[in-house]
């Protein structure tokens, strides 16, 4: 039996659709949607693919929440995002469409197709009807991997897809990607660019973990606090450690050859928070007391240790 609710909506919908509502009741379906209109189980996966990595949880951004259909219907602190019957003046299709910025998802581009933006709109005409079962998210991999696993990009992708709105290529919420670093896949996130920011094996030369425990300047995410929890921080410790594997496990090269630019205090004549440098070769200037600032500009070597190239009070 439909609740009262789906069924005002569904009725809602087939008014519009049919403009006659005495016929609304008649035609709905098991399901309490008008047969033909796509309901919440054809376009969960769509949610399910592109949005509930950001969008699902205790911090989903403006706490809405997209992976189940009453979080959809529910929305998030400034409201409804779906108003069942009128697309055009749901907050969700603005987003999609890009008519209300930065546009979802904010992974984009690529942005959903037309006939994914399409799907969405005519289930929101329908009354967006809920449908039968809809298929899950698949739930990220919160939860540390077991002792003795190593940990995967798929453990830390839904921490990182926290960065991601400014990390971003583009259309971010600030504009080109800071310091050129983007965090939207695995690939840009070892990325060696300019510099690398992950040094597989070696979290005290990877400014992205030193970022975010801060040790170096601003702390990351920027926007913070909140910063990222412990346990957050503690499992993209343990995935440099473990060589910043892939999604399937497979452990990332080391980067020979790559700079490394290292910001924080040195905590004895030799070492920069931790990572031991050889000051030999390198162009190292006055002013380098223990407890100092300092900036490191060093080249990674085939066995993942960090050459300084120079060292200076900062
Ligand atoms: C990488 C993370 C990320 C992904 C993926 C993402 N979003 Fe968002 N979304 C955000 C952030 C951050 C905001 C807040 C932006 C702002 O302040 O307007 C947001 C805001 C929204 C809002 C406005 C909410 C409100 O009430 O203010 C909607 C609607 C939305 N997203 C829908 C979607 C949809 C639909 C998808 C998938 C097609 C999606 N998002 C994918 C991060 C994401
Ligand atoms: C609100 C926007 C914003 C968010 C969110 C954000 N960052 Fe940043 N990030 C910045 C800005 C701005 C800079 C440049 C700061 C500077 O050094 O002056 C930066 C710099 C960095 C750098 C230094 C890059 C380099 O090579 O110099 C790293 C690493 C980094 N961020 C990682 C992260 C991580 C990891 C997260 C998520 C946990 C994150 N950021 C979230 C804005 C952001």
């Amino acid at each position: 039996m439909p609740t009262w609710s789906r069924r005002t909506r569904a009725r809602c919908a087939a008014r519009s659709i049919l403009g006659a509502a005495a016929f609304a009741v008649a035609i709905l379906d098991a399901h309490g949607a008008a047969p033909g209109a796509p309901t919440y189980a054809e376009v969960a996966p769509i949610f399910n693919s592109r949005c509930t990595l950001c969008h699902s949880g205790a911090a989903a951004p403006n706490g809405v929440q997209l992976d189940s259909y009453e979080r959809v219907i529910k929305g998030g602190k400034n409201g409804p995002v779906v108003i069942p019957g009128t697309p055009g003046a749901s907050e969700l299709v603005k987003r999609i469409r890009g008519e209300r910025l930065p546009r979802m998802p904010l992974t984009g581009p690529p942005y959903l197709g037309d006939a994914e933006i399409a799907l969405v709109e005519a289930w929101i005409q329908a009354g967006a009807p809920q449908g039968g079962e809809a298929p899950a998210p698949a739930q990220p991999a919160r939860a540390p991997p077991a002792p003795g696993t190593p940990v995967t990009y798929a453990h830390v992708e839904p921490i990182l897809a926290r960065c991601v709105k400014c990390h971003v290529e583009s259309g971010g919420l600030r504009g080109p990607p800071p310091e050129g670093y983007v965090l939207r896949t695995y690939e840009q996130t070892l990325a060696a660019g300019e510099r690398v920011r992950v040094v597989p094996g070696n979290p005290a030369a990877s400014a992205l973990l030193r970022r975010v425990k801060g040790l170096e300047r601003p702390r990351m995410p920027f926007d913070g606090p909140p910063w990222l929890g412990d346990a957050e921080i503690a499992l993209i410790e343990r995935w440099i450690i473990d060589g910043a594997r892939d999604r399937d496990g497979k452990p990332a090269p080391v980067p020979a050859g790559a700079q490394v630019r290292l910001r924080g205090t040195l905590t004895a004549p030799r070492e920069i928070d931790g990572v031991p440098f050889s000051p030999e070769g390198a162009r190292t200037e006055r002013g380098l007391r223990t407890g100092a600032s300092a900036e490191l500009r060093g080249v990674v070597q085939p066995d993942g240790t960090i050459r300084a190239t120079r060292v200076r009070p900062r």
